[in-house]
């Protein structure tokens, strides 16, 4: 069994089967990180391009541990080191990759459909690694990764999504992952901070993180984007930590069980406090270290030898 498409764009492109099939190979490839030689040979052979136009840490790195730990050859292309500096398009620098016979291409860029854009121009093999406010595919996947494992299912679960949604691509590939794999979603912040028409993606929307938070058996904090906003969506940060940090006096509002993720970078104090980052609800470490595995389950299942997309 493989993916549909050559290319992995969204979550919203993926089956439900799809998904438990990334998830069911990311858990059989978790034991490879634990072995002292972290390494297997399924894309020996094979060249995968990093190519990411924005900052990241944990994308960029987990994808190139991936990348290595199923033996593939790598290259990393920045914007400030491309030609893309001296004016080349991207389309040209595509070209310029293909012409080296590379096998896939892992995007992260500020423009929303510019994943989607080149996976229709070349032949290799596209990765979202998270495009604009749209969609970040690999985080949805590592998340429902660790919701499963923290709590047995995704399905029946309650997940409460706090914080910038109008800015984020984590939100979506989240939202449309697990209501696809059976769970519930409510969002929670401020109007300013969700987008007109949310209540159509399925969700239950809240204003208040109290009442949000009753019944939760996840609770999802998303990092304030200020470098994403165009003005001023609420007065103060510290009126908005007021009112919709997760703390853990918020935090005793979820059921006695509930777990906390972020998708990271933190910002501490803010929409989280460090207490519940580092506290024992925390999962926040789990997500970092199923990354790798999602990561490797979709390069494998994209461009090993028993893909249908191996080329
Ligand atoms: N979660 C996430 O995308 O983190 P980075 O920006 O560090 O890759």
């Amino acid at each position: 069994m493989s993916l549909k498409s050559k290319d992995l764009l969204t979550i919203e492109e993926l089956s439900s089967t799809e998904i438990q099939l990334i998830l069911d190979t990311a858990s059989s490839f978790k034991e490879v990180s634990t072995r002292s030689v972290k390494k297997v040979p399924a894309l020996r052979g094979r060249t995968v391009v990093l190519f990411f136009q924005e900052p990241s840490t944990r994308t960029r790195v987990s994808f190139e541990l991936a990348a290595k730990r199923l033996s593939a050859d790598i290259l990393n292309v920045q914007t400030a080191s491309s030609s893309l500096v001296k004016g080349e398009t991207l389309i040209d620098t595509l070209k310029t990759l293909e012409s080296m016979t590379i096998d896939a291409l892992v995007v992260r860029h500020k423009c929303s459909g510019v994943p989607l854009m080149l996976a229709n121009m070349t032949n290799a093999t596209v990765i979202n690694a998270g495009d604009g406010f749209h969609e970040h595919p690999t985080q949805g996947l590592l998340d429902m990764l660790t919701i499963k494992e923290q709590k047995g299912k995704i399905e029946g679960q309650t997940v409460t999504i706090i914080g910038d949604i109008t800015h984020s691509r984590v939100a979506r590939s989240n939202i449309h992952g697990l209501q696809k794999m059976g769970a519930k979603v409510r969002v929670c912040a401020p109007p300013t901070l969700l987008p007109a028409g949310i209540e159509k993606m399925g969700v239950e929307v809240y204003h208040d993180l109290d009442k949000a938070l009753k019944d939760t058996d996840v609770v999802y904090v998303l990092r304030l984007q200020l470098e994403r906003q165009k003005k001023n969506l609420f007065p103060t940060i510290r009126e908005y930590s007021q009112l919709y940090s997760v703390t853990s006096e918020r935090l005793k509002h979820a059921k006695k069980d509930a777990i906390v993720m972020h998708p990271g970078p933190m910002n501490r104090g803010v929409e989280i406090s460090s207490g519940v980052a580092d506290g024992p609800a925390s999962v926040i470490d789990e997500q970092v270290t199923n990354g790798v595995a999602v990561r490797m389950a979709v390069l494998y299942l994209l461009k090993g030898e028993k893909g249908e997309n191996n080329g």
